[in-house]
């Protein structure tokens, strides 16, 4: 089993969290966030959210970040190259452990499969649909 460790997030880290959500954010799986704020916006709106969050790291390179907020709501990002090794899983397991709380979510695109599979093996159970109108002004 490939070893990782979770690091609390330095400030040095944004600029590879912000290359993670970019390439995410292209995939159109974001249910929340259609665009992403530039650097500096969107770094100064995450540092106020209080989130937790943690660098998911491989062989002292980063690999992916996971994410809290004091509402239980929970995000994971992987590079492409670590998908599928239930990295992913373990590290969001361990948030959990690190940070008790009595309920957590995810807002998951129906599409996202592997983010379904994710939280579904850690016991999260599906709840509501989101529904989206795109203006086309
Ligand atoms: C979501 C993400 C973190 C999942 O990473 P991952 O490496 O696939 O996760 P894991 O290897 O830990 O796999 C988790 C589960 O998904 C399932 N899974 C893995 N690869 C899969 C695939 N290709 N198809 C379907 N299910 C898959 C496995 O069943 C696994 O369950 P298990 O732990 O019981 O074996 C990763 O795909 C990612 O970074 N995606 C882009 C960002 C993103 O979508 N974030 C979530 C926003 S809601």
């Amino acid at each position: 089993m490939l070893k990782y460790i979770l690091q609390e997030m330095k400030v040095g880290d944004q600029k590879f969290m912000y290359n993670l959500l970019e390439e995410y954010v292209k995939t159109n799986l974001s249910v929340t966030v259609l665009t992403l704020k530039p650097f500096n916006e969107y770094f100064k709106i995450y540092n106020s959210n209080n989130l937790k969050t943690y660098i998911v790291i491989i062989k002292e390179e980063n690999a992916g970040f996971v994410h809290i907020t004091k509402e239980g709501e929970i995000g994971y990002y992987l590079e492409k190259k670590y998908e599928g090794k239930g990295i992913a899983s373990r590290a969001v397991k361990e948030m959990l452990h690190l940070n008790p709380m009595e309920r957590y979510y995810s807002v998951v695109n129906i599409k996202n499969i592997r983010s379904s599979e994710l939280v579904e093996g850690l016991g999260f159970l599906p709840k509501g649909i989101t529904y989206e109108k795109i203006s086309n002004n």
